[in-house]
């Protein structure tokens, strides 16, 4: 990935998130000196395989797991810090030595437990589906300009009022949403007394680290969090996460500049899926959708939620490629298709009888489409010791070549098992 023209590099979920990019990230920040991650919060859920121990990170970047890697989490991150230190912890109780080599931004956002109180509550009206961390209520606190952010934690004379305010506004929200649920400032005051000590030490301008990482030649890897159409703007409004998973997310979140980025790397599943709700129009219901989700073990990493699964749907890809600006794709979990003798690619649309090649922005619209299949051999062989592409049954070659050609965009790497080995660099 890196070499004499690349020194910085995003690796983005392409598709509705859970695409792999723990592991695709885990696997690139051992050539990375610097990994960051720019949005989202604790909703995510990055499962890192290292052959020995399974790991499932939400806060802090994947990266963590190479021993000489310093990890960033950057201002456009909503930062969950009781997650953040049980992670820590977690990692510390498996000998994996981290304070001196994370950051934080002093930028970025607190997520507090008024805030989840408060995603609970709404989502039983909005019913998107949320993960419950909080996310939606936080980055709504940012855009409102009343938020609290990791640095305010310095000034205790200043946080007491901002915090008093903050929590008689959730109550009042709370009281007219019907709940008998309140949050207790108390015990809100409790808690940023008790994890202050601890976050500040932690506290950077992380904008200012990566720009000096990259002014002394040094490699950065920016790691994004759930996916394309799940991006505030870009994505299946409203059924979409509350902050800008696409690329250019990634340098206001990380804030450096635009020119920084050498490559953009999409993760895609070779195959399809969500979690929360929402249109997802190569969905495959019954029997096929089981039959995938038991081969992926797709279930949620951060809330367990079984995920609803699909077809490779290339409109969706295509849609990715143009809006992230990707320069290669990372395939992943191709391994779960060996079994199936046919594999269907949505390679567009139809609505209304007509040909619909582009993603509509309008919901009704997405949620009426017909997919169009093209139906492909499988190759019923396992791939999972596959280390390069000829060691691929030429089906499954076949597989990688269609969907290239439907995405327009090279595939850089294809993953065929959850072990950091299990990957193929093309
Ligand atoms: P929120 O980010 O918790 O507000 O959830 C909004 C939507 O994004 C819901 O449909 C969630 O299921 C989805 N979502 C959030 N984080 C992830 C993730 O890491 N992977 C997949 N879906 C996610």
């Amino acid at each position: 990935m890196f070499g004499p023209k690349t020194y910085c590099a995003v690796v983005l979920g392409a598709q509705w998130g859970d695409e792999g990019k723990g592991k695709v990230v885990d696997v690139l920040a051992e050539e990375a000196d610097v990994v960051v991650r720019y949005q989202g919060g604790a909703n995510a859920g990055h499962t890192v395989d290292t052959g020995a121990t399974e790991f499932i990170l939400h806060q802090i970047p994947s990266g963590i797991l190479h021993p000489r890697t310093i990890c960033l989490i950057g201002n456009g991150v909503v930062l969950d810090p009781e997650t953040l230190f049980t992670e820590l912890d977690q990692l510390t109780g498996q000998g994996i030595d981290v304070s001196e080599r994370l950051r934080v931004s002093d930028r970025a956002h607190l997520v507090l437990p008024y805030h989840k109180l408060l995603d609970a509550e709404r989502d039983k009206s909005q019913k998107i589906g949320t993960t419950g961390r909080g996310i939606g209520p936080a980055y709504e606190d940012k855009t409102g300009r009343r938020g609290i952010r990791v640095g305010d934690l310095r000034h205790a004379d200043r946080l007491g009022d901002m915090l008093a305010g903050q929590v008689e506004r959730v109550n009042q929200l709370l009281g007219l949403l019907g709940s008998a649920d309140r949050a207790s400032l108390d015990e809100h005051r409790e808690l940023l007394k008790r994890l202050a000590p601890r976050l500040l030490p932690l506290a950077a301008d992380t904008g200012l680290l990566v720009y000096r990482a990259l002014a002394a030649g040094k490699r950065v890897l920016l790691e994004g969090a759930q996916g394309a159409l799940l991006d505030l703007d870009h994505g299946t409004y409203p059924y979409v996460t509350s902050s800008n998973t696409t690329a250019g997310g990634a340098v206001v979140g990380a804030g450096i500049g635009p020119k920084a980025l050498d490559e953009v790397i999409g993760v895609v599943k070779a195959y399809t899926t969500r979690v929360g709700n929402g249109p997802l129009p190569t969905e495959a219901h019954g029997a096929e959708g089981d039959r995938l989700r038991e081969a992926g073990g797709e279930y949620g990493a951060t809330t367990g939620r079984p995920r609803r699964c699909g077809w490779f749907d290339a409109t969706v890809v295509r849609y990715s490629v143009r809006v992230n600006g990707l320069t290669g794709l990372a395939v992943t979990k191709l391994d779960v298709l060996d079994e199936f003798a046919e594999v269907p690619v949505g390679v567009s649309y139809r609505l209304e009888g007509e040909p619909c090649e582009e993603m509509p922005a309008d919901l009704d619209a997405l949620g009426r489409v017909e997919p169009v299949y093209e139906m492909l051999p499988g190759w019923r062989k396992p791939t999972g010791g596959a280390r390069r592409l000829a060691d691929l049954p030429p089906q499954a070659r076949a597989y990688l070549d269609r969907l290239e050609d439907l995405a327009g965009a090279p595939i850089r790497y294809v993953s065929v098992g959850t072990r950091r080995d299990q990957i193929i660099a093309v």
